[in-house]
């Protein structure tokens, strides 16, 4: 070999490791992507909890992840999105409590029934004790990590005519989310349970398909509620909150310290997010009431017991599908009225009506 040969097979060495050493550091730069999937518009509680999570997932980890917030449902509807999490296909879901049925996991319905919590606190002592902690661990044989509960609130019912009590539901389809505890809650009023997809309601409401529904305030504001609905009554007969929950195999095989880092941003995002939602729902309130095309109602004392009397036949019917140790320690620690409303109206009790608030 000649000294010019020499040369040529020095210099395409050297090419060939200046290039692969280039590829090598970009293949090691290239983010770590979460695909994080959700049913409802980006301006809701969770859509802004979700946002606020990946902003904080890449600061945190300097980059070495990057979270794709999918909001609307315009990856996966509600049911295919938790089979896409099973399977992989994303890596993070933040569904409603009420859809935790296909998981096998019934005990998350214990969130849907009918006037448990009493308020925020009294709910918070559940997601941010050690049942909420007991319930998320039920999730990892079903290969999937419970990282965080995140509210939004209290649901309230819409329809195309006044509801004050529970005698102007009777008859009428409403629009549940697939939770037997809501069928029965539905049952309760006479009326007859819809089991839909976030993404069909409007449609459903608009073409009549269904005569109403419940949500939070923040949920309907951004469906366009009150294009479609003329009376919402504020009710808030019951709870609507999310567990953020992540692919067991993908989140166990992050490398510690990253997963360290998304865990600390887990928590800023459930502070954020428990933070906003109050505030979200009320300023959506108002916002639905300056469209004026629904007309809000806000409930008497009596008319809200009404409501309360009706519906404590539903904790008496579902406490062995939930649990009747899970339920009775739950009535225990948030002091929840609705045990005694329960135990007035289903159990044969002595307490007077009074004893119900
Ligand atoms: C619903 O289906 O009504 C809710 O679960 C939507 C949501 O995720 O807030």
């Amino acid at each position: 070999m000649n000294s010019l040969s020499i040369l040529r097979v020095f210099l395409n060495g050297l090419a060939a490791w200046a290039l692969s050493a280039a590829l090598g550091s970009a293949i090691a730069q290239q983010p770590i992507v979460i695909k994080f999937s959700h049913v409802v518009a980006h301006d809701t509680p969770k859509g802004l909890a979700a946002e606020f999570f990946a902003k904080r997932a890449g600061e945190l980890t300097k980059g070495k992840v990057k979270v794709e917030v999918y909001a609307n449902s315009t990856l996966y509807k509600d049911k295919e999105e938790m089979e896409a999490l099973q399977l992989g296909a994303v890596q993070m879901l933040v569904p409603s409590l009420a859809k935790f049925s296909p998981f096998g996991v019934k005990e998350f319905e214990l969130f849907d029934l009918p006037y448990l919590f009493d308020n925020y606190a009294a709910l918070h002592k559940v997601t941010q004790g050690s049942i909420g902690q007991s319930l998320l661990e039920k999730l990892e044989p079903k290969g999937v990590v419970g990282l965080a509960f995140w509210d939004n609130g209290f649901k309230s019912f819409s329809a195309n005519t006044p509801i004050k009590t529970p005698a102007d539901l009777k008859g009428k389809k409403l629009r549940i989310q697939s939770s037997k505890v809501l069928e029965e809650q539905i049952q309760a009023l006479s009326a007859q349970p819809q089991v839909m997809a976030f993404s069909e309601v409007y449609q459903a409401l608009q073409s009549g398909g269904v005569d109403g529904t419940e949500n939070p305030i923040s949920n309907l504001y951004m469906q366009k509620i009150y294009e479609v609905q003329k009376h919402l009554a504020l009710t808030e007969h019951g709870y609507l909150g999310y567990a953020v929950i992540a692919n067991k195999k993908f989140w166990e095989g992050l490398p510690a310290d990253v997963r360290g880092q998304l865990e600390v941003a887990m928590k800023e995002s459930t502070t954020y997010a428990n933070k906003i939602a109050k505030e979200k729902n009320d300023k959506d309130l108002e916002a639905i009431k300056k469209t004026g095309k629904t007309q809000v109602y806000v409930l008497t004392s009596e008319e809200r017991l009404a409501f309360k009397k009706a519906l404590a036949p539903v904790h008496v019917k579902m406490e062995s599908r939930i649990g009747k140790d899970l339920l009775e320690r739950v009535y225990r620690e948030t002091g929840s009225s609705a045990q005694c409303a329960a135990g007035c109206y289903c159990r044969g009790g002595t307490c007077a009506i009074t004893c119900c608030r």
